[in-house]
């Protein structure tokens, strides 16, 4: 498989380390870690396979570096790649918004039909999430407060679904 470039953005480090966990599962796989905050649409352009995160904030919002790093793909050339997704969020304190971050995050893209990496919603409680897309999420989520537990299991079913799915 070629190498993987994941870019995350993370406010108090939840889907950083989730980042971190995701790297793991993926084991000798080369993947490199971007935090968005950090980074520029140039080390986009060296992936073929690409990883996005963010967390939710608020009603639609993602992560703060994303709302500012997304700008830089609006006019991103995506096609040849394939790009996988992943969100945080809280499903007991905002089920009318769970991971609207993740939802947003795939309305922006330039392009969908790279996406890959859908994964079922029906393991998690909520009323509206951006991100359920014909009841499935259009991603990973993971919900660190209410279900950490799951969070292993999740990440490497995720994975070993990647590894058929990318390039
Ligand atoms: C002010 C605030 C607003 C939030 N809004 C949402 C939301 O609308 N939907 C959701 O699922 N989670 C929401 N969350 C939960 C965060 O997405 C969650 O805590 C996440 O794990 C944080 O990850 P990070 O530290 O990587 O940014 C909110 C949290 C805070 C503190």
């Amino acid at each position: 498989m070629k190498p993987i470039g994941l870019f995350y953005g993370s406010t108090y480090g939840m889907t950083e380390k989730v980042a971190e966990k995701i790297k793991q599962a993926f084991d000798k796989q080369q993947v490199d870690l971007y935090n968005v905050k950090d980074t520029g649409v140039k080390d986009l352009a060296k992936y073929d396979n690409l990883i996005f995160g963010t967390s939710a904030w608020g009603i639609g919002e993602m992560q703060d570096d994303w709302e500012r790093f997304i700008i830089n793909i609006e006019g991103f050339d995506f096609s040849g790649k394939k790009l996988a997704l992943f969100g945080l969020g809280d499903q007991k304190e905002y089920p009318e918004s769970f991971v609207d971050g993740l939802g947003t995050l795939y309305c922006r893209l330039p392009d969908k039909s790279v996406v890959v990496g859908e994964w079922p919603s029906k393991d998690y409680s909520y009323y509206f999430s951006l991100a359920d897309k014909d009841g499935k999420f259009v991603g990973l989520v993971i919900d660190e407060h209410n279900q950490p537990e799951k969070s292993g299991t999740r990440i490497k079913q995720w994975v070993a679904q990647l590894k058929k799915e990318f390039m």
